[in-house]
């Protein structure tokens, strides 16, 4: 296992490039399997769980190949025969599940195993099920597998999520493109992941309606051919790099290659805080603030704050001068960060799903462990304000969603060192 060695205390300047979005490049390669061609998937960041649901997709006989140094993913659908995910691929990683709606939506079988539990709380798949079998799948669960089973067509129906849910409106999709004659997914997620996966399966040959609305009506077609696209930006990593720019007096971070349109009102909740962002196309400019105003958010579905950043926004928060509280709305468990940041010096106290902030605070340097992936970030943002030397353990979870995280801050001027546990 290995550990991030940070020296706090320096601002940070310079230009960061945005990668490829983790969160939407997993059910683009899952909508691959619908094809009876090859995709071609441009813009994929070289993250542990990209490489994790690369071996998912080679497991069902799949042809994977992935080019990471141009970060360029081809997947040949055409020998998928064993239609099964097993457990040990998809506690790795929950996105894993989208083989279900992808595997029965082409082939009218699936296997794959319910996903264990996550260090944030409970994470259900109930509305991928019940979906699926409004619309017509036979769904049963056998030694914590679930299989589904579908006739060549079938009827389809209509959904109402709730709540709205990312995974759920994917699932959904997959296995609604090529069977049902008709299905209304009602209370759809409009994320931007799920957008981008709209956009691609209709490339591919799908008959989607509502895209961009929270009613996607979906009408079967006979086949899909694969297609060549470009992955969006990561919207969660530029937004970790803006707080990041914000957060210590001094810093002035340009960040390249994004897509501004798809941060909701995030931008407007920084500039709030007495921060500098300027966007220009598809450059923002982030800039400190002498002294940082508290603000609080709460999360909530797209174009809401996103629950992928309240960890982030919170840590920034320790250093603003006053009271603010960060409210989590999509997952009321996810605060496990807290007592790390409590160790740096933060004040935070954490109620039901709101943690109260009292800033300005100190951070001083101390041994901290990642506990997932949002919250590892975090610890590295605080480690990097904090004065002396700070140890990140357990940095495995970064490697899931953050692409060359020390070498993009290294290059803005942060001292920051990956070394082995002892
Ligand atoms: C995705 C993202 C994750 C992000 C989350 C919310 C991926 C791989 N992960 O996760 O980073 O934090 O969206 O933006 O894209 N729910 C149910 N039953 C279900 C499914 C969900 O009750 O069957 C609830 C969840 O408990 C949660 C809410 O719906 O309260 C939203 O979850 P969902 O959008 O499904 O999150 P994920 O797709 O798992």
């Amino acid at each position: 296992m290995d550990k991030f060695i940070i020296k706090g205390g320096n601002p940070l300047k310079g230009t960061i490039p945005i990668s490829g979005s983790k969160n939407a490049a997993l059910p683009l390669m899952a909508a691959s399997l619908l094809g009876d061609s090859t995709s071609i998937i441009k813009n994929v960041p070289r993250l542990k769980d990209i490489y994790t649901f690369n071996n998912v997709i080679r497991v069902v006989g799949a042809q994977v190949d992935f080019k990471d140094d141009e970060n360029t993913l081809t997947i040949d659908p055409s020998n998928v025969n064993h239609l099964e995910a097993p457990y040990d691929l998809v506690r790795k990683m929950r996105a894993s599940f989208y083989m279900l709606g992808a595997l029965v939506g082409k082939h009218g079988y699936a296997k794959v195993s319910l996903p264990g539990g996550c260090a944030w709380g409970p994470r259900p798949v109930d509305l991928h099920l019940k979906g699926m079998e409004a619309m017509g799948i036979d769904i049963s669960l056998e030694k914590g597998y679930v299989i589904a089973k579908a006739e060549d067509k079938i009827e389809g129906g209509s959904f109402k999520l709730e709540p709205s849910s990312v995974g759920a409106t994917v699932n959904l999709l997959l296995a609604s493109v090529l069977k049902a004659k008709k299905f209304i997914i009602k209370n759809a997620a409009k994320e931007p992941d799920v957008v981008q996966l709209c956009n691609f399966l209709v490339k591919m040959g799908a008959n989607i309606d509502g895209i961009g609305t929270d009613a996607l009506t979906i009408k079967a077609v006979n086949n899909l051919s694969g297609i060549e696209v470009s992955n969006d930006p990561d919207r969660i990593e530029l937004g970790t790099f803006m707080i990041a720019g914000a957060m210590f007096p001094g810093s002035e971070l340009t960040l390249t290659g994004c897509n501004p349109e798809q941060l909701g009102n995030f931008p407007d909740k920084l500039r709030k805080t007495g921060t500098s962002v300027d966007i220009n196309g598809t450059t923002i400019n982030v800039k400190a603030p002498d002294v940082l105003k508290p603000v609080s958010i709460k999360t909530e579905i797209y174009p809401g704050f996103p629950t992928d950043l309240q960890a982030q926004w919170a840590t920034m928060m320790t250093q603003a001068e006053g009271a603010s509280k960060v409210t989590d709305t999509v997952y009321f468990d996810r605060f496990s960060y807290v007592p790390e940041l409590v160790r740096l010096g933060a004040d935070m106290d954490v109620e039901k799903n709101t943690v109260s902030i009292s800033g300005k605070t100190p951070l001083t340097g101390a041994s901290v462990m990642s506990t997932d992936l949002r919250a590892s970030v975090s610890l590295v943002l605080a480690a990097l304000v904090a004065e002396n030397t700070s140890e990140v353990l357990r940095i495995y979870h970064l490697d899931r969603g953050y692409e060359s995280l020390e070498e993009k801050l290294t290059a803005v001027g942060a001292n920051i060192k990956r070394v082995e546990e002892d």
